[in-house]
């Protein structure tokens, strides 16, 4: 007898999986819905179904049973520990009973402006205290929504309220207690766009004039010519295009593009391109706009990533705090691959691409572009150490371009009009236009775009009317949670990566949030640093220890009214020596930027100068 044959008579015991009991019938479909038309085998060993199987399950009941999870892993061969790890690491899923609809409320710095304190006692007066309850809908408190400009807003189920008011959350909660979900909304706040400076409008020229639904309006707007021309020039011409118009990445690092896409292109076959649209950077909205106003530029470009690097297929992956960005795109994908823009053989050429649009669900840290790849592949969003690089080693193993939602919708004019004509717009390493999320106290919040080298103070008051009531502004923080506090002395800094830089600060994701006199910014820093210990993902010691630390310290100073005293200050010092030497990703190694910057301001109110 083989030493592994079951003892006559006892059989092999069932695992974990085998003794778990049936999934309800909601469950059921919810992860037939995603099978589709998968048979049985073809399921096996698809571990980047697990994310979209576990938000089907969460959305079908209001969490992930023990029982949906075994089913889950039974459908995928994968071991139940590993798919909790995943199904746990995520803000939006839950694997403990809860509310089937949770209201998740932003309490991110510029809703916070705008009420979101108020609303967050509202909430628990009407419905307990966060996190709680039994009934139908219960609440929480979320960082940034990505909807800055039309907060305060909430995330609900598949649908976002914004501009919401005590009463108007009250109505909508009130539509929900009643089973009138569909009336439960609030909404109705626009977005204001604008540009200025030369080459302007270029990303947002079709925004809010062309019916992003319609695949025709955006053709008859000069929709895929880029793409035209480009499978006539090739892909070499194609990535020559690009290097030519000196196009870097708009996801905050600055990377030049055609470097990144040439290295991908060197790799073996198959490659990989994948689109960033995770944007969750609290202050940054500006690829929600895109996606939902003019998607077909975001496919456009993406589609020519992928002929310029030679990859047959792509991915999309888009916030799952972002319910419209999604349908958008997965409206413009369906239109555009009936009329032949993807698929075999687009426009009769002998390139095929074809794109997938995957959500995340609640991870800040899976906008990094290595953690974003794990996500998809079905693992918890952890970042990978590097070397090896995304375009060596990427997503499923394989040679990968990733880039942002804005840097990808930039590469269809550059096709269209030529590399040179794009690079004569800006100076230095800042080329093309930029867009700029602008929230806080200002007028008309909104997304601009702007030739590189406006100054901010033009920003701020002419295209957002300045601080509403003439106030004064007291700092403005500029690219995001990760980004920098400029005080009022250095808003004529023109915005450029240059001229950021030589002031301390960064692009980033181009988010402007203007804070006025009004403020208490160490309430506004004690926020940020708390965002950082939450979204940490943990893996490496400097930033979960750092993150925790740094948060510690602020609320410590906050408490006790500031200034900050030696003693803090040598210890944040430290924190950000080790955070920035230390940590394996961009999150920790940028967690203590805003804190660090912070200082300037928050030394000289308290008459404490420190530099
Ligand atoms: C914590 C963290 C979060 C990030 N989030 C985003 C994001 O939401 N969107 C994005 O495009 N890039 C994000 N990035 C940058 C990406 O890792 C990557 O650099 C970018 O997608 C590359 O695209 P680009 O070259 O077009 O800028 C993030 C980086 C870090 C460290
Ligand atoms: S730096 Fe922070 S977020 Fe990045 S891998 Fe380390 S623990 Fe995770
Ligand atoms: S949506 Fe609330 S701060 Fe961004």
């Amino acid at each position: 007898m083989s030493p592994l044959a079951p003892m006559p008579g006892r059989g092999l015991e069932p695992g974990p999986l085998e003794k778990a009991p049936d999934p309800e019938p909601q469950e059921l479909a919810a992860l037939e819905g995603v099978w589709g038309a998968l048979a049985p085998q073809e399921r096996r060993g698809r571990r980047d179904l697990l994310l979209p199987a576990l938000r089907a399950l969460q959305a079908s009941r209001g969490w992930i049973s023990y029982s949906a999870l075994a089913a889950v892993c039974r459908e995928l061969t994968m071991p139940l520990a590993e798919a909790y790890g995943v199904a746990s690491f995520y803000e939006l899923l839950a694997t403990e009973p809860r509310p089937r609809r949770m209201i998740h409320l932003c309490d991110d710095v510029a809703c916070t402006l705008k009420g979101a304190g108020m609303l967050a006692g509202r909430l628990q007066a009407l419905l307990g205290h966060p996190e709680q309850g039994e009934g139908p809908l219960g609440w929480s408190l979320s960082p940034c929504l990505g909807q800055c400009e039309r907060g305060p807003a909430a995330l609900v189920g598949d649908r976002v309220w914004v501009g919401l008011t005590p009463e108007g959350l009250e109505d909508a909660v009130g539509a929900w207690m009643a089973g009138e979900e569909a009336r439960a909304h609030a909404g109705g706040v626009g977005t204001h766009l604008g540009s200025l400076g030369e080459g302007t409008p270029l990303l947002l020229r079709r925004c809010g004039r062309v019916d992003p639904g319609s695949l025709e309006a955006y053709v008859e707007h000069g929709g895929y010519r880029g793409l035209r021309r480009a499978l006539q020039l090739g892909p070499e011409a194609t990535l020559a295009e690009v290097e030519a118009s000196g196009l870097v990445g708009r996801g905050g690092a600055a990377f030049p593009t055609a470097r990144k896409w040439a290295s991908a292109a060197r790799e073996p076959a198959p490659r990989y391109v994948v689109c960033n649209a995770d944007e969750s950077e609290p202050g940054s909205f500006k690829d929600r706009v895109l996606m939902e106003q003019d998607p077909f530029a975001v496919l456009e470009g993406l589609t020519l990533a992928a002929l310029a690097v030679g990859a047959e297929r792509g991915f999309i992956y888009v916030r799952g705090e972002y319910p419209e960005s999604h349908r958008s795109l997965l409206r413009a994908a369906e239109q555009a691959r009936a009329a032949g823009f993807l698929g075999e053989r687009i426009l009769e050429s002998g390139f095929s691409f074809d794109v997938e649009l995957r959500q995340g669900a609640g991870a800040y840290v899976c906008g990094e572009e290595t953690a974003l790849f794990n996500s998809i592949e079905g693992l918890r969003g952890e970042p990978r150490a590097r070397p090896p690089y995304p375009a060596q080693v990427g997503l499923f193993g394989r040679p990968t371009v990733i880039n942002n939602v804005e840097t990808l919708a930039a590469v269809p004019a550059i096709l269209e009009r030529g590399g040179g004509w794009y690079a004569s717009l800006g100076s230095g390493r800042s080329r093309g236009t930029k867009l700029l999320s602008v929230s806080g106290h200002v007028v008309r919040a909104g997304v601009y775009e702007v030739a590189f080298g406006t100054p901010l103070r033009t920003i701020l008051e002419d295209l957002a009317g300045g601080v509403p009531g003439g106030g004064a502004v007291q700092a403005v923080l500029c690219g995001g949670a990760a980004g920098t506090f400029l005080g009022p002395d250095q808003l004529d800094t023109p915005l450029s990566l240059e001229a950021l830089q030589a002031v301390g600060g960064t692009v980033g994701s181009g988010s402007l949030v203007v804070l006025d006199e009004t403020v208490d910014l160490w309430a506004v820093v004690e926020r940020i640093a708390r965002f950082f210990r939450d979204e940490s993902c943990g893996q490496c010691v400097p930033c979960r220890v750092g993150t925790q630390r740094q948060l510690e310290v602020v609320s410590a100073v906050r408490r006790a009214g500031g200034p900050v005293d030696d003693q803090a200050l040598a210890m944040l010092n430290d924190l950000a020596q080790v955070m920035r030497d230390a940590s394996i990703c961009g999150l920790g190694q940028l967690a203590p930027n805003a804190v660090q910057s912070s200082l300037r301001l928050l030394g000289r109110s308290g008459g404490d100068e420190r530099g």
